[in-house]
Order: structure tokens, then C-alpha cells, then sequence
């Protein structure tokens, strides 16, 4: 098969991940007969310096006409006095919004090879976990209505999140699907005790499970989740939530499973429109010093080859040859507590020696 894939390396790490992940999608390719061609696209700070814009056009004209999308990160303090609609992350958002993408697939599971890494109690790690979040991603206090106002006691900032039934509906489905897919229980968390936007999310969750008799759901407020997500893992197999609680709470997944830099992500349309990114930021502290872990773009390449072009078993190559590294013992900076680290360059070639 035949496929463009358009690159947003970004800022920070953000080259040196996308460069590591292109490598290993170069190799997948040759063993498995196809042609991938790349074409790199500005977005974030690297756009704001060459053009003054975090998210030129012709990167959203590119990104659309490709066949897929794989992002590396945005953002470094260079850029973070600017207003926020200039800043590197409005790209993010942009891009997200501009492909349709309202569904965000973050899976955080604990490897065998990296139970010493989860900071969490001996007994808790014993149980393993396997979590797929379903983060809502182009609507929420994300995209809504903001700005500066004199208010009450003076100047005052404000943000507001917002969700129509057709946004929640959608997502909502995904998650279903996807929960059947997998071990058939969906988690829907909100703040239904507090906020109307998440009593009209559980409303519609209740309404909908009645077309999924085989999914067992629970709502879950997302401070007790919060808790739960460290206290035990185990119970969680799909989780559904609104796009902050799931930036949030993916976060605190990527912790337990040892470190951020193993998350991938899938953010997808309805149809088969789709960008892959790590979960986790440009690391400018580490940035351009060949430190970082190539792993979570790495296996956002192996989504992209499943969700995107349908490739299971090129897609499964690259997981396994993964967990053929981190059984070996070969660990980037970020999982390293003895010896000396891999470079980025090196777990790459490591990644794809194992394919
Ligand atoms: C993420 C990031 C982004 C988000 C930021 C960089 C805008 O934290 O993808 O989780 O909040 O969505
Ligand atoms: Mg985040």
C-alpha cells in the first residue's frame, strides 16, 4: 500500500521523537512491502518563528490532504509570554479542530517489564492494569467562550465549558464501541454533582447504554476517579470523559504505567481522518540532547498503521518489538534507575533491530 503521511515534528523533543518514529515506520514498510512518503509541515513555536502564525495554513491544507498525521509536541518557554491565541498550543487545539477530531484514544497499561517503575504499592501493581481513556477532544472549557471582563471584584478572566447533546452523543458511542471491543466495561466520568454539562453527559451515558445491554457502565465523579485511578487501576477497563478530566486524568494514568513517556494516542474523526501523537509535551528541558524516550511516538506510529490503514500485523510488529526491548531490560533516561540510559537514537535502532 501507497500512503502520505504528513509529519508535525513541533518543538522541543518534538523532532527528535517524530524523526525516531519515521525511522521505525521506514523499516516496517520495507519489511512488509509498502511505500510511505512523508512531507513535514511547521506547527507550534517552530511555525511562530518562520511565518508569526502557530498554525499556518498550509499545514492544515497539508495535514487534510495526507492519509494520516503524526505529531511530535509544541510548545517551550520561548513562546510562553505570548497571548494565548498566539501561543504554540492554540496549534494543537487548531489542528484538532480544524481535522474533526473529537475523539482522543489514550491507552495507559502497565508492562510486566515495568512493574519496578509504578510509583504504586506492591499489591496494587501485582493486579497489572489495562485502561483505554476515551478523552472528548474538540469541545468543552477547551473551545469555549473566554476572555477578560471587569467583574465583581475588578479584573476578571473567564473560561466556559460547554457541550451540546450532539457532541456528547458522539463520543459517547465511540466509547461504547470501543468498551465492546475490550472487556466490555465503560466508566463515564464527570462532576455531575456540580457542573450541567455533566448531568446532561450522564443523562445521554444512561440513555445510550440502553443500545449496549452487553456493556456493564458506571458514572464515576472525577475527583473520587482521581483517587481511584491510584488506589486500584485494576477496576477501570474504558474510560469516557469530557476533554479537561481526560487531559487530566491521562496524565495521572501515564504515571502509573512507569513514565509519560509511554503513552501514545489516537485523535480521530468519525471517519478515517486521524493524528497520532505521544500524550506527553516538548520537554525543552531535555530538548535536542538525544535524552528522550522515542517509545510513546514509537507506538502512536503502531496505532496510526492499525486505525488509519488497517494494518494489524504491521501494527502488532511494532508493539511487540517494543515489549521485546523493555523485557531485555533497555530503558531510555526517563525509566532508568541503574547503568547507563539508552539514547534516543539508540532505542530507536533497538525498536527496530526487534521488529
Ligand atoms: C495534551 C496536552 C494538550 C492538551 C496541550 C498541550 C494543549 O496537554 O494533549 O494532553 O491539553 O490537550
Ligand atoms: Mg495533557
Amino acid at each position: 500500500m501507497k500512503k502520505n503521511i504528513a509529519l508535525l515534528r513541533g518543538d522541543g523533543i518534538g523532532p527528535e521523537i517524530v524523526d525516531s518514529a519515521v525511522e521505525v515506520l521506514k523499516a516496517v514498510a520495507d519489511k512488509f512491502g509498502h511505500e510511505f512518503t512523508f512531507t513535514p509541515y511547521l506547527i507550534g513555536g517552530c511555525a511562530i518563528d518562520a511565518t508569526g502564525k502557530p498554525l499556518p495554513e498550509e499545514t492544515v491544507e497539508g495535514c487534510l490532504a495526507s492519509d494520516s498525521v503524526l505529531l511530535g509536541a509544541v510548545g517551550g518557554p520561548k513562546w510562553d509570554t505570548l497571548p494565548g491565541n498566539l501561543r504554540p498550543e492554540k496549534a494543537l487545539l487548531g489542528i484538532r479542530s480544524a481535522m474533526g477530531l473529537f475523539t482522543n484514544l489514550r491507552p495507559a497499561k502497565l508492562y510486566p517489564a515495568l512493574k519496578e517503575e509504578c510509583p504504586l504499592r506492591p499489591d496494587i501493581v501485582e493486579k497489572g492494569f489495562d485502561i483505554m481513556i476515551v478523552r472528548e477532544l474538540t469541545g468543552g472549557i477547551y473551545f469555549g467562550e473566554r476572555g477578560y471582563r471587569e467583574g465583581k471584584y475588578g479584573e476578571e478572566a473567564y473560561d466556559t465549558e460547554a457541550y451540546s447533546r450532539m457532541e456528547i452523543e458522539r463520543i459517547v458511542r465511540v466509547a461504547f464501541e470501543t468498551a465492546r471491543k475490550r472487556r466490555k466495561k465503560l466508566t463515564s466520568i464527570d462532576k455531575a454533582n456540580v457542573l450541567e454539562t455533566s448531568r446532561l453527559w450522564r443523562k445521554i451515558v444512561h440513555e445510550i447504554a440502553a443500545e449496549y445491554p452487553d456493556v456493564e457502565v458506571a458514572d464515576m465523579l472525577v475527583d473520587n476517579a482521581a483517587m481511584q485511578l491510584v488506589r486500584n487501576p485494576a477496576q477501570f477497563d474504558t474510560i469516557v470523559t469530557s476533554n479537561m478530566f481526560g487531559d487530566i486524568l491521562s496524565d495521572e494514568a501515564s504515571q502509573i504505567t512507569g513514565s509519560i513517556g509511554m503513552l501514545p494516542s489516537a485523535s480521530l474523526s468519525g471517519g478515517t481522518r486521524g493524528l497520532y501523537e505521544p500524550i506527553h509535551g516538548s520537554a525543552p528541558d531535555i530538548a535536542g540532547q538525544n535524552k528522550a524516550n522515542p517509545i510513546a511516538t514509537i507506538l502512536s506510529a503502531a496505532m496510526m498503521l492499525l486505525y488509519a490503514f488497517d494494518m494489524k500485523a504491521e501494527s502488532d510488529a511494532i508493539v511487540e518489538a517494543v515489549d521485546k526491548v523493555l523485557n531485555k531490560g533497555l530503558r531510555t533516561a526517563d525509566l532508568c534507575r541503574e547503568g547507563t540510559p539508552l539514547t534516543c537514537t539508540e532505542m530507536t535502532k533497538a525498536v527496530i533491530d526487534n521488529l
